[in-house]
């Protein structure tokens, strides 16, 4: 992809300052705000605060996080960083449950630490640093091979509707669902996307809407239960998401709302399609019934945004961030291998021998 469009990087490793670059998303659209992140607890609590988000974001933060906690390690011997690594990597594990991204790199970045016993704790640092570097530049390029893959299920003119963000600052690059948006807007395709605001943060108002506009392509914003009614009045060809996990037989969990969204597609007959990297789809959570589905706290529904509450002091909530779309309601799963259809427990397994 060219770089016609405004990509906004939201990770990078300061590697001088031993330290993370990140662009700090709960403040966004209003501060573009960069904070650096030195300790293990920072990068704690910049995931469970959702100063980075998205699911491959969050892994991307997870790889140079354990990177740059254990760079300051003293060990004298790989028995003892290792120790260091597993509590890093205990601690981060325990920031949010849902995307399995964040698991994901974590082990990856532990496997490549097995690979390099026997070598000196400092090449072992590098190693370490190299993987990490390793797995944000190949996002990058899983989520243009998304983009290219997704941009063919498109017309020119198409009106597309997106939930929460899956966007570049979701990803080291491009984002997934918004990777074919970028690539049409540079091929002239001339989407019109409707953006839902996302209750309850707001994903889709402060980061979807703020992106696409940033790049110049058309985006309306609508509030969730305002999808119905721009679906029924035929303004929506497509509905492009991405996901935080996707188990074996293809259910997609994602931010709260997505299934819904989903629901209204099939009740419309518009195609659902879901934009998932490899590293989001987890073969051994068998069925979206199995995927943890994070709760969070309540004044997020009920004082966030308001400069008085808006519910009374005492009434309950519930609180989930995600939900499962079932597969059966799902059109194709986009990935970097390519688009893959139904029957899912088939063909996302063989995705994986290929
Ligand atoms: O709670 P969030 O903002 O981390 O939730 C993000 C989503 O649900 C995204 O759609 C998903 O992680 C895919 S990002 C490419």
């Amino acid at each position: 992809m060219t770089e016609h469009v405004t990509i906004i990087e939201s990770v990078k490793l300061d590697d001088a300052n031993d330290a993370i670059t990140l662009l700090d998303q709960t403040q966004l659209p209003n501060k573009k705000e960069y904070l650096q992140l030195q300790t293990v607890d920072d990068v704690w609590d910049a995931i469970y605060e959702l100063k980075v988000r998205g699911a491959p974001a969050i892994g991307i933060a997870a790889a140079y996080g354990i990177y740059i906690v254990t760079k300051k390690s003293q060990a004298a011997d790989y028995d003892a960083f290792y120790q260091e690594f597993q509590q890093a990597k205990e601690k981060l594990a325990s920031s949010r449950p849902t995307a399995v991204n964040l698991f994901w790199a974590l082990d990856r970045m532990e496997k490549k630490l097995e690979e390099v016993k026997g070598m000196s704790i400092d090449q072992i640092k590098q190693a370490l640093k190299e993987e990490a570097d390793l797995i944000k530049k190949e996002d990058q390029e899983v989520c243009e091979a998304i983009g290219r893959h997704a941009l063919t299920l498109l017309e020119p003119e198409a009106g597309i509707l997106t939930h929460c963000n899956a966007g570049t600052i979701a990803t080291a690059k491009y984002g997934t669902a918004l990777a074919p948006l970028y690539l049409g807007q540079e091929q002239g395709y001339n989407f019109k996307v409707y953006a839902d605001e996302t209750r309850p943060l707001l994903q889709g108002a402060r980061l979807t809407a703020w992106e696409l506009d940033q790049a110049g392509i058309d985006v309306t914003l609508i509030c969730d239960n305002m999808a119905s009614i721009v679906m029924s009045q035929g303004k929506v060809q497509a509905v492009l998401v991405g996901c935080d996990r996707v188990a074996a037989n293809g259910d997609a969990a994602n931010k709260i709302g997505t299934s819904g969204v989903a629901i209204l597609a099939k009740h419309y007959g518009i195609p659902f399609y879901v934009c998932a990297p490899m590293s989001t789809i987890d073969l051994q959570t068998k069925t979206g019934a199995d995927i943890e589905i994070e709760l969070r706290p309540e004044e997020e529904i009920k004082t966030k945004w308001y400069s008085e509450p808006m519910a009374p002091e005492g009434v309950k909530t519930y609180n989930p961030a995600f939900d499962v779309t079932d597969h059966s309601l799902i059109t194709a799963i986009i990935t970097e291998r390519g688009i893959v259809k139904p029957s899912y427990e088939e063909n996302l397994a063989q995705l994986f021998e290929d």
